[in-house]
């Protein structure tokens, strides 16, 4: 039987090569391999590796950029490399227990990173240099307590509520702007949305198992990349290792996927159509929301519920560099306007530990402020940036930048936004459906990871788990997708009662 497919097979290869050769005649036979892989990120090239690893060799990533690393991307700023996606390693290893990964493929490929202290703190308000340390030390105490008073309701499955209301039972006091700066910092700049936008429960888990030894995570370190070939060195550099360029499709942008029980096909924007025995979709949540793959049929109605369901985050990074460095020497710089959220977070590249010299700052937004500032024009939010820093030093006279820059990730077709969050609406049930396959195209990314969403590390579990899964399929395991829930239709414990 094997061996009359294969003679069946290199009669077909042949026949496709006697067609080729004739000048006058079109290739119709579209493209095939067992597994495509959509999306050259990490979730990609992790899936991509595990297949190789396990003897599955007809494979095909296809990428719509011009190289892979997806959400790891980096870009030439005033003379240097710099991040616009990931940035930090999330959590490095405590004593000996569990790693994380993007750290070990760190080491494997001699990232250059220095841990970066997010408590080494210079504090501003709209009136220049205030010392408001005491609000981010209480800042901190809130957000302990926070995770502390979520766990028995983890544990006793009681409902979740918003990370605001979190915050309001745990005592949280937050009744002027440094106190406002200080717990953005906590919170914000970790899930790029509000507390009253984001999960109490999910938020607490998603830290405590990247942060928190005692809770099965890594460790509380931070390590930022200032690798000047850019952090998506780590992932271009395990495709070199595993990977073949026959094995990668780049500047290939999907338009559609038709799926069914018997296999994949794909149209790219230029018409080409390619077809797998299976897929795995590593789009980001944010391009499945925003309909810019259709699916062929629709996707069913659970399905695009549980897509809705959860929120595609934006956090931004802008980018200065000054003809001189007049700023703080500390690590970081909090910034507490009258408004939440305007320009809060500071970061200074201009350091020892990084790159000192480089005369870089950069300013960090998120959620609807970086929707803001992509509906401006460069020179808008440049000047509203600079209207910032001279509140920030009034007694200096501050130059004006030579280079600016800020990524538009919630604009881009190929992102729709930096990384998910979990809202306080979205259920354990729609989780399940994100994650579900449908017939043979199945869905990885940061956004399926329940314990890590949003972080490297969730994208790079979930490529490794999903192509064992794919992997068990293929091999012929009948029972393979039972690791794959179907949530259901998602309902309320007991009904709304309104009659009380
Ligand atoms: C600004 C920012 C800061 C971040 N900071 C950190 C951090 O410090 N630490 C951390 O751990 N995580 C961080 N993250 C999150 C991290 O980058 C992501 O979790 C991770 O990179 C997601 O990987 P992925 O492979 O799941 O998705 P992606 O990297 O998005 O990969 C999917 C790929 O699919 C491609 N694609 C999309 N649509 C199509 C299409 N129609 N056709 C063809 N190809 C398509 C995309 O180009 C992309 O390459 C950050 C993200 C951003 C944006
Ligand atoms: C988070 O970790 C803290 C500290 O170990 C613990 O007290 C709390 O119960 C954990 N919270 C959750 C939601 O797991
Ligand atoms: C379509 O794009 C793919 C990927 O870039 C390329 O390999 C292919 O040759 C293109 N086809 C046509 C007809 O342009
Ligand atoms: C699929 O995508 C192509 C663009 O490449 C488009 O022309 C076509 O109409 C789409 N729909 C179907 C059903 O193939
Ligand atoms: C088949 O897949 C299921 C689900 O992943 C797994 O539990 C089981 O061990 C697998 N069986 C074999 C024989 O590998």
């Amino acid at each position: 039987m094997v061996s009359s497919l294969k003679a069946l097979w290199i009669a077909l290869v042949c026949a496709i090569g006697t067609i080729n050769a004739l000048p006058q005649e079109k290739r119709t036979t579209p493209r095939h391999a067992q597994v495509l892989i959509l999306g050259g990120g990490i979730t990609g090239v992790i899936a991509a590796r595990t297949f190789k690893q396990a003897g599955i060799n007809n494979i095909l990533v296809i990428e719509g950029r011009e190289e892979l690393g997806g959400r790891m991307r980096s870009t030439e700023f005033g003379g240097l490399t710099v991040e616009l996606g990931a940035n930090w390693i999330q959590g490095t290893q405590t004593g000996n227990g569990p790693i994380n990964p993007i750290l070990t493929l760190a080491r494997k490929h001699h990232l250059k990173t220095q841990f970066n202290n997010f408590d080494d703190l210079t504090t501003y308000d709209d009136t220049g240099l205030v010392d408001f340390i005491d609000a981010a030390n209480q800042a901190d105490t809130d957000f302990n307590n926070f995770n502390i008073v979520a766990g028995p309701r983890v544990a006793n499955a009681q409902v979740d509520m918003t990370a605001s209301a979190g915050y309001r039972l745990s005592g949280a006091k937050i009744l002027d702007k440094q106190a406002a700066a200080a717990q953005y910092l906590n919170f914000d700049f970790e899930y790029a949305q509000t507390p009253q936008e984001s999960s109490w429960l999910a938020a607490s888990w998603n830290n405590n198992f990247t942060f928190v030894a005692e809770q099965g995570g890594f460790s509380e370190a931070n390590l930022m990349c200032i690798d000047q070939r850019g952090y998506k060195t780590i992932v271009q550099g395990e495709a070199e290792d595993f990977l073949t360029s026959d094995e990668i499709l780049l500047n290939a942008v999907v338009q559609n996927i038709t799926y069914s029980s018997t296999g994949v096909s794909v149209t790219l924007t230029n018409g080409t159509v390619i077809t797998g025995d299976y897929a795995l979709c590593t789009f980001s949540v944010g391009v499945l929301q925003h309909d810019d793959v259709t699916f062929i049929p629709p996707l069913p109605a659970f399905k695009q519920e549980a897509i809705s369901s959860i929120a595609m985050a934006t956090y931004t990074k802008i980018f200065l560099q000054f003809p001189t460095k007049f700023w703080f020497d500390t690590e970081m710089g909090l910034y507490a306007d009258p408004e939440r959220g305007r320009y809060p977070i500071w970061q200074s590249l201009d350091h020892p530990k990084f790159l000192p010299g480089s005369r870089i700052l950069f300013v960090t937004v998120t959620s609807d402020f970086s929707q803001r500032v992509e509906a401006f024009t460069d020179e808008q939010v440049q000047a509203e940036v600079m209207d910032v820093v001279h509140n920030m030093f009034p007694n200096i006279e501050v130059p004006e930048p030579n280079a600016f820059l800020f990524p538009r990730w919630h604009s881009d077709p190929l992102y729709r936004g930096s990384y998910s969050n979990w809202p306080p609406s979205f259920f354990s049930g729609h989780h399940e459906n994100l994650k579900l396959n449908v017939d043979r195209l199945y869905f990885a990314g940061e956004a399926t990871s329940v314990k890590f969403f949003g972080f490297l590390h969730g994208a790079y579990f979930e490529g490794l788990n999903m192509a064992n899964i794919i992997i068990s399929c293929i091999e012929g395991n009948s029972t393979c997708n039972t690791a794959l829930t179907n949530g259901g239709e998602v309902t309320n414990s007991v009904p709304f009662d309104l009659n009380n």
